[in-house]
This record gives C-alpha cells, sequence and structure tokens, in this order.
C-alpha cells in the first residue's frame, strides 16, 4: 500500500525538531483526523536556508512533512509557495488516493508559515495571493486533493 519512500521518510524522517529563533513558523491542523503539522523557518535573502518540523500525525503526514522539507530546503520563498501537495506525493513515488490529504498539510504549512513571514516584514508574495490563513473551521475549504 506504501512506497518504500514513503516508508523510508516515515522510519527515518529528515528534519524533525524546531528551531529556536524562527524567522518563520507555521501550523495547520487537519480538521478530518486532527493531525497538527508544524514548520519553523530560518530565512535569510528570501532563500530557506534552513527548515525544521514536527508532526503530529499520521506516518503519511510525516513521511510528507519529511519529503516537502527536502524539497524546500535551499530554495527561495517563490519556489516553497509554488510546491503542490501533488509534487510531495509524487517525490515520495505516491501516496494511496485516501492519504493524499496528509500531503497537502505540507503544502500548508509552508503556506501558513510564508504567510507569517509576509507578515513579520510586510511583504507579499505571488504565490500568497488570495491565501487565506486557516480559521480553524476549515470543513468548508477545498483542500483540491481530498478523497
Ligand atoms: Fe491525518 Fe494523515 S490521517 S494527516
Amino acid at each position: 500500500m506504501y512506497s518504500e519512500k514513503v516508508m523510508e521518510h516515515f522510519t527515518n524522517p529528515r528534519n524533525v525538531g524546531e528551531i529556536a529563533d524562527a524567522d518563520a513558523i507555521g501550523q495547520v491542523g487537519n480538521p478530518k483526523c486532527g493531525d497538527i503539522m508544524k514548520m519553523y523557518f530560518k530565512i535569510e535573502n528570501d532563500v530557506i536556508v534552513d527548515v525544521k518540523f514536527k508532526t503530529f500525525g499520521c506516518g503519511s503526514a510525516i513521511a510528507s512533512s519529511s519529503m516537502a522539507t527536502e524539497l524546500i530546503k535551499g530554495k527561495t520563498i517563490d519556489e516553497a509557495l509554488a510546491l503542490s501537495n501533488r509534487a510531495v506525493a509524487d517525490a515520495l513515488d505516491g501516496l494511496p488516493p485516501v492519504k493524499m490529504h496528509c500531503s497537502v498539510l505540507a503544502e500548508e504549512a509552508i503556506k501558513s508559515a510564508m504567510f507569517d513571514f509576509a507578515q513579520r516584514h510586510q511583504r507579499e508574495f505571488e504565490g500568497l495571493k488570495g491565501y487565506q490563513p486557516p480559521t480553524g473551521d476549515e470543513d468548508h475549504h477545498d483542500h483540491g486533493e481530498e478523497e
């Protein structure tokens, strides 16, 4: 059911932890399962120089956070904002359809953190146009990739 890459990133996740003096923090929750993902970023000249995560969630969410953080490390904010949950799932050699929403959490954690960064520095980013921070009432939120 799970690809070797999913199992490998679940068993040996990269970039787990916190960054004490983070430049941006994103936190999202999945209203369906109650899982929570938090990401911490160090950003210099709009480049993500470090990123760590804590995920209280299922194996697919942990594998997705691990892969997503690997994919955006060293990338610009704009590049990180362009990362879709589909790309994260593809990099993991796929997720079962009922687990695609777990990869959405990773995409949203990145967006939430970049929104935090934008607010702290009064910046605007193309990839955040129309972004609405999670309100806690996300049943109405269209994740696009849900089962
Ligand atoms: Fe909750 Fe995967 S089941 S994020």
